[in-house]
């Protein structure tokens, strides 16, 4: 399976990408970065630091700074730390990103694995909203959209009402779930269930003593935070979760229901679901015993 990962690493980002390096039934194609946990210059050198760290030489395209409409943004650094990566702060400029802007380097991957490609969005949707506003046949050409977002039938953790990664560009949010062809939304129903532990941490840095250290060193930090804030023993594996679903449907059970995003006021955010839109699958329950032990057996495969 083609697959494209518009990301914003981000500790669980780190750990989704790795999933997909690992996992054989990718053939990777490259990464788009966007702002949101970090500013987007930190996720694109995040990127290309974890490509190399895989082995993996592949494109890095660069995407949105801030949401649409907007020319600011704050990053989540309580959350992923000041650089993106927890308690680690010297992360090296490796390479350097793709001559394209995320979105055109989306809509040209598109075109050229027209109907095979699987587009895996992680963090804020702005690279896909300015994709399908660049070539209307965008979302024709994939084969899927795949989205970590939205918590549609619980409550969500940026606000009570919202999911970081719709909060951070409801407006982006709103214009893809409008024209959604083939689209799989995997949010915080499902990836809240999907928990990491310190002791899963711990036996996958056993399995996998550079990949699987590095990931368990950078999310000290996230699992202080899930302690803090919800008195939560593990962490979310939220694009990882997003990541399987791309190829492990069968894990998830999904509703398929039309969504809209609400765009300002205290609600913002809020993704509820809508009979008047167009369709789409939202996962609403999960394999989650399944999802942990596939991401650690696959990622434990890594050196
Ligand atoms: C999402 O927000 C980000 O903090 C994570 O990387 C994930 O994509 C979870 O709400
Ligand atoms: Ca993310």
């Amino acid at each position: 399976m083609k697959l494209i990962i518009d990301t914003d690493p981000g500790i669980d980002d780190a750990m989704a990408i790795a999933y997909a390096a690992a996992a054989s039934e990718f053939n990777l194609i490259g990464l788009t970065t966007v702002f949101g946990n970090t500013h987007v210059h930190q996720s694109s050198r995040n990127a290309r630091f974890l490509l190399d760290k895989l082995g993996l030489d592949l494109p890095v395209a660069e995407g949105a700074s801030y949401p649409l409409g907007a020319d600011t943004h704050a990053p989540s650094e309580h959350v992923h730390g000041p650089e993106g990566f927890g308690d680690l702060t010297e992360i090296p400029e490796i390479g350097q990103n793709h001559a394209l802007p995320a979105a055109e380097f989306l809509v040209e991957m598109a075109r050229t694995h027209k109907g095979e490609l699987v587009v895996c969005a992680v963090g804020p949707l702005t690279n896909i909203a300015n994709a399908m506003r660049l070539d209307p046949e965008f979302a024709d050409n994939l084969r899927q959209l795949v989205i970590m977002g939205g918590a549609v039938y619980c409550p969500g953790n940026i606000t009570q009402h919202a999911e970081a990664n719709i909060y951070h560009d409801a407006l982006a949010a709103e214009e893809v779930f409008s024209t959604p062809p083939n689209t799989v939304l995997v949010g915080l129903d499902v990836t809240l269930k999907t928990l990491y532990e310190t002791a899963d941490f711990e036996a996958l840095a056993q399995r996998s003593p550079d990949m699987g250290s590095f990931l368990r060193d950078i999310s000290r930090f996230y699992l202080k935070f899930y302690k803090e804030i919800g008195g939560l023993e593990g962490c979310g594996l939220h694009d990882s979760t997003a990541v399987i679903a791309c190829s492990h449907q069968a894990m998830f059970n999904m509703v398929e229901t039309g969504l809209r995003v609400v765009t300002d006021g205290d609600m913002m955010g809020a993704t509820q679901p809508d009979p008047e839109r167009p369709t789409i699958r939202v996962c609403c329950d999960v394999d989650e015993a399944g999802v942990v032990r596939l991401f650690t057996d696959r990622v434990a495969s890594l050196p």
